[in-house]
């Protein structure tokens, strides 16, 4: 029997991405493997009143095991019911780099209320074959579908790209035009993981083609993956503490924000938890040696994540506020 993301609370993207545009704000996209990044993720979002995506990657899928995220997003829902005392914040579940029709269709019988097919790596004519498969199943089900045009430069999905193939805006309208998805994953400059850029290399990313695309598809809702920014007072805190991490570096907050104001509507963060998780974690094994009951370092850890989120949300994104528009 198939679980419908409607029976467990759960909303899919598009009115949450038609205010997004149309207020000027994007809405977080945080990817959970484990309980504390699902606490964190949920008690940021309902303590700043902002709508939220939980992604789930191929990697939480093979750690954690598909069904019992998405148990746990279903637990999220009536989480946040308790933490706001009745009042529902919209929490999406979304697979992340769907490099499948069978996968997609697979989470979306048993769950999520959004997917994205990432037919980057495809020739264009491929991905728009594949997404728009994808998208005549999902829409029968209501749930929303993200495309990706452009490949974005690091590792993603296994496959590593040395350099950036920005996002050809003189295909972005036929693109979503064919396929008919909801959303657009661009390739800007933004890349997946802590660095982004080489040391000496200009750390920005390319507003320009933003906007360039922006023209082609007014009010269409943009999505931007790899936008972790690396704070590096985590980064130098990883390596007082023990760690080892040499010139890792991120997208500006003010980059993001100047994004966040466009039409990009869901900013994907994942790297910027894992340092945080870290951090915190270090500091805790180095000030207590003994300790070793993993709430006491996870518990620290889930604190400056949560911490972390809000801010994001606050203060990058801006989706604060927005959960009941
Ligand atoms: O898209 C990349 C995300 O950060 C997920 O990465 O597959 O290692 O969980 P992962
Ligand atoms: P970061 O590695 O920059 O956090 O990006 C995450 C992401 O795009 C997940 O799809
Ligand atoms: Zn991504």
């Amino acid at each position: 029997m198939a679980v419908r993301y409607q029976d467990l609370g759960l909303v899919n993207t598009r009115e949450l991405f038609a205010k997004a545009v149309k207020g000027g704000y994007a809405v977080p996209a945080y990817n959970f493997n484990n309980l504390e990044q699902l606490q964190a993720i949920i008690m940021a979002a309902t303590e700043t009143r902002s709508p939220v995506i939980l992604q789930v990657s191929s990697g939480a899928r093979k750690y954690a095991n598909q069904t019992l995220l998405r148990y746990m997003a279903q637990g999220a829902v009536e989480y946040a019911k308790e933490l706001g005392q009745g009042r529902n914040i919209p929490i999406v579940l979304h697979l992340d780099h769907g490099d499948s029709y069978d996968l997609c269709v697979n989470c979306i019988e048993t769950g999520f209320s959004s997917v994205m097919i990432d037919g980057s790596h495809l020739p264009y004519e491929e991905n728009v074959a594949l997404t728009s498969l994808v998208v005549g199943y999902a829409h029968r089900h209501e749930v929303t579908v993200e495309g990706e045009l452009g490949v974005l430069a690091g590792v993603e999905d296994d496959v590593a790209a040395e350099t950036h193939t920005y996002t050809e805006p003189d295909q972005v309208e036929d693109f979503v035009r064919k396929t008919g998805c909801d959303s657009l994953a661009i390739s800007i400059g933004t890349s997946h993981g802590a660095y982004k850029f080489k040391p000496g290399q200009k750390a920005e990313i390319r507003l320009d083609i933003l906007k360039e695309i922006e023209t082609r598809i007014p009010g269409f809702p943009i999505v931007l993956h790899g936008a972790s920014s690396v704070p590096q007072d985590l980064v130098m805190k990883i390596n007082q503490f023990g760690g080892r991490l040499d010139n890792a570096i991120g997208i500006s907050e003010a980059q993001l924000r100047e994004a966040a104001k466009s039409a990009v509507c869901k900013i994907n963060i994942d790297s910027d938890g894992r340092l945080a998780m870290t951090a915190a974690i270090r500091e805790t094994f180095a000030a207590k040696p003994g300790e070793f009951d993993p709430r006491k370092y996870l518990g620290p850890a889930r604190d400056a994540l949560k911490a972390m989120y809000k801010h994001k949300n606050d203060a990058v994104l801006g989706s604060s506020g927005h959960a009941f528009d």
